[in-house]
């Protein structure tokens, strides 16, 4: 591990990204990992619930200072990433922007990007992550899936979690210095969502379009029914079903 990273490791706690955000408030250094065994008030986005059972996922927090402060979007990516290639050896995963990684139809991931960015506030980003490795179906939403339940295997956490890490200070590396091109590249070769007809909503609305491209901040590029241009940042996101020549849905 490098010599500047820190991990606090907590058996218990209600959500690592909480409690990040409080080490950061006090200044603390990134970067700085906050792990957890289980949450009991895990968090995703749009304040939905992150199921957290004790030792069955990776529930985990890194805070972060970010130099290249106009691209924090795409930060949710290169962390998906990271996950992605962490666990490339043992399963094949897909990004969904902005936040999802899937495992086939099934949601296996989540990255929880929280920034802190008001000019009175001190600048920090909290980067969560859920991975659901070991968990059962029973513990899981309708539409959710692990590691365990798509390999059969049991993986150690503590070996995935350091890859996850690995991957994560090289991508976090160029993402500072703004060299982008090639972790642009490796996001877009691995999202299932480019090129794909989508609705995504923007404030109250629902718009639909297609998915035509991302730009380098991590905002998604909609091509709508007049094709025109929309810059999207951090939106919900329906991929919507294709119709085949046969005219089956896939
Ligand atoms: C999502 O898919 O909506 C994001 C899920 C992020 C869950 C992780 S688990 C560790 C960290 N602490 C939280 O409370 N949430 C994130």
């Amino acid at each position: 591990m490098p010599r500047h990273l820190k991990i606090i490791h907590l058996k218990t706690v209600t959500s690592t990204n909480d409690y990040a955000h409080k080490l950061a408030e006090k200044g603390e250094k990134e970067i700085t990992v906050v792990l957890a065994d289980e949450q009991t008030k895990g968090r995703g986005r749009l304040k939905r619930e992150w199921r957290s059972p004790k030792n069955k996922g990776i529930y985990a927090s890194f805070i972060l200072r970010p130099k290249n402060r106009g691209k924090i979007p795409l930060l949710c990516l290169i962390v998906s990433l990271s996950i992605l290639k962490a666990l490339k050896d043992i399963l094949p995963l897909k990004i969904k922007w902005p936040n999802d990684l899937m495992a086939g139809n099934k949601k296996i991931a989540g990255v929880l990007l929280e920034a802190n960015t008001g000019p009175t506030h001190e600048k920090f980003v909290i980067a969560g992550i859920g991975l659901n490795l070991d968990t059962e179906k029973k513990d899981l939403p309708l539409h959710a899936t692990s590691v365990y339940l798509e390999t059969r295997k049991h993986y150690a956490s503590g070996g995935i979690f350091n890859k996850i890490i690995k991957e994560f200070i090289r991508l976090y590396r160029d993402f500072n210095k703004n060299e982008l091109k090639a972790v642009l590249e490796e996001i877009k070769l691995n999202m299932e969502t480019l090129n794909k007809p989508v609705k995504v909503r923007i404030k109250n609305q629902w718009i639909k379009g297609i998915a035509s491209g991302l730009a380098e901040d991590g905002a998604l590029i909609l091509k709508d029914k007049d094709k025109n241009l929309k810059r999207i940042v951090c939106s919900e996101i329906i991929h919507l079903k294709t119709r085949s020549a046969n005219g089956r849905k896939g």
